[in-house]
């Protein structure tokens, strides 16, 4: 009986087994082995880690996204549900009832519908949201759903000057005096309030220049935005001057309304007189428009803080012409005259416009400015100008002192007629 004894044997077998050696283990392992399975898997590891480090270097892994793969989008559910998604609509808050406890609700203020008490929507935090700011709510329940930033006109918000002009003080001749007094109200107040609170005085909240045309108005105030680090917005007067009734005024106002939200800002007015001429009336009606957009100026003058960080410069040939009510201490302290510069400015002023000319020399810039009495830094300018076309008819690489004094003739005696210096002196 062979298998009974084979059985037998197998039972005493299993009840002490032999145990496997390494050799059988290593056997036992390859059961199953296809004939190149450890190659392949070594290649798989390391197209992984060939992957992993790919990735690592792409620097983005596709969980970073949240873009689920090509294969899964569902575009036409989403785009049903954005068609589900309604516009919202632009409504003010104007009133929040129950403010500070959980049942808080706020009275919106939907133009040309209706008036709503409403809540919030699912997004939106009651902190979020204060009396008179301007809020979405959607077309069902009209929910609040997003706080809207305050409306301000584009056409003022590109009025703010981003890039510095690339004027320095140093490019400004002579006017000392005048620099001294502009930094004085502009730089002081924004650098040391403290002095001003100590003293319990307001300090000046803007400055009129006023001048003969071409000595240096508007450049002074390029330099001072180039100097300060406060948020500058120009505006020419002519900017205000708008087609529709009330139109001006509200520039105005939000011009303010920007400059208000800013930390430290200067407003600047060039050619005010477009605006701010005294108030009479013509019968018509016609420039009322006008006086109404003059008055929004004088209102806000009013309205803001002098020691708030908010400075306003404007700039005029006809002091004369301006409403006096614009003038009244309190409202423009500052008043800046721009003379016609003396002897010292005019050589000064030479000697910036001709900086990067290519000069002779020798060229005796006192003379040059004795030669031009009761001329404007602008002449100055022009007589610079003037020599160095000479030099370019005369195929020259260099402007010696004839093309100076060349251009002084032609530009000082020549062009005279056209000066309206004589005529702007009468009136300052
Ligand atoms: N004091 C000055 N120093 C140097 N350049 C001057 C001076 N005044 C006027 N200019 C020159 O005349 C130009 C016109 O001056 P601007 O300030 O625009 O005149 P306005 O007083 O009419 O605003 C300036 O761009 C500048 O080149
Ligand atoms: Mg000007």
């Amino acid at each position: 009986m062979a298998p009974a004894a084979d059985i037998e044997d197998e039972l005493l077998n299993e009840k002490n087994p032999k145990p496997l050696d390494e050799d059988d283990i290593a056997l036992l392992k390859t059961y199953g082995l296809g004939p190149y399975s450890t190659s392949i898997k070594k290649a798989e590891k390391e197209i992984k880690e060939m992957a992993k480090k790919v990735n690592d270097l792409c620097g983005i892994k596709e969980s970073d996204t949240g873009l689920a793969a090509p294969s899964q989008w569902d575009l036409v559910s989403d785009k049903q549900m954005m068609q589900e998604e309604q516009p919202l609509q632009v409504a003010r808050c104007t009133k929040i009832i129950n403010q500070n406890s959980d049942d808080a609700k706020y009275v919106i203020n939907v133009k040309q519908i209706a008036k709503f008490v409403v809540g919030l929507g699912d997004k939106v935090s009651p902190t979020d949201i204060e009396e008179g700011m301007r809020v979405g709510v959607d077309r069902n329940k009209y929910q609040i759903q997003i706080p809207l930033p305050p409306k301000i006109d584009p056409s003022v918000t590109m009025m703010t000057v981003e890039e510095k002009p690339d004027v320095t003080y140093n490019d400004v001749g002579g006017c000392k005096e005048q620099i001294e007094k502009m930094r004085e109200v502009v730089e002081l107040p924004m650098l040391h309030p403290e002095k001003f609170v100590k003293l319990g005085i307001d300090p000046p909240k803007g400055v009129l220049c006023y001048g003969p045309p071409g000595t240096g108005k508007t450049l002074l105030a390029r330099a001072v935005a180039n100097r300060t680090d406060a948020c500058f917005i120009r505006v020419i007067g002519s900017e205000l001057v708008q087609k529709y009734v009330g139109e001006g005024a509200r520039m105005v106002r939000e011009l303010f309304q920007m400059a208000r939200s800013k930390k430290a800002c200067i407003v600047f007015f060039d050619e005010v007189d477009a605006i701010g001429g005294a108030r009479f009336d013509d019968g018509v009606g016609g420039d009322n428009e006008v006086q109404r957009t003059m008055l929004e100026i004088v209102n806000q003058l009013d309205g803001f803080d002098a020691r708030g960080n908010i400075k306003v410069l404007m700039a005029t040939n006809r002091p004369d012409t301006l409403d006096p009510a614009l003038l009244r201490p309190g409202r423009l302290d500052r008043k800046v005259e721009f003379g016609l510069p003396d002897l010292e400015s005019r050589t000064q002023i030479f000697k910036i416009h001709t900086r990067t000319m290519n000069c002779d020399r020798d060229v005796r810039f006192e003379l040059l400015a004795r030669l031009c009495p009761n001329s404007t830094g602008a002449d100055i300018r022009s007589v610079c100008t003037e020599a160095g076309m000479y030099a370019i008819r005369a195929r020259r690489k260099t402007v010696t002192e004839k093309d100076f004094l060349d251009a002084v003739n032609k530009v000082i005696k020549g062009y005279q007629k056209f000066s309206a210096t004589p005529k702007y002196m009468v009136y300052n």
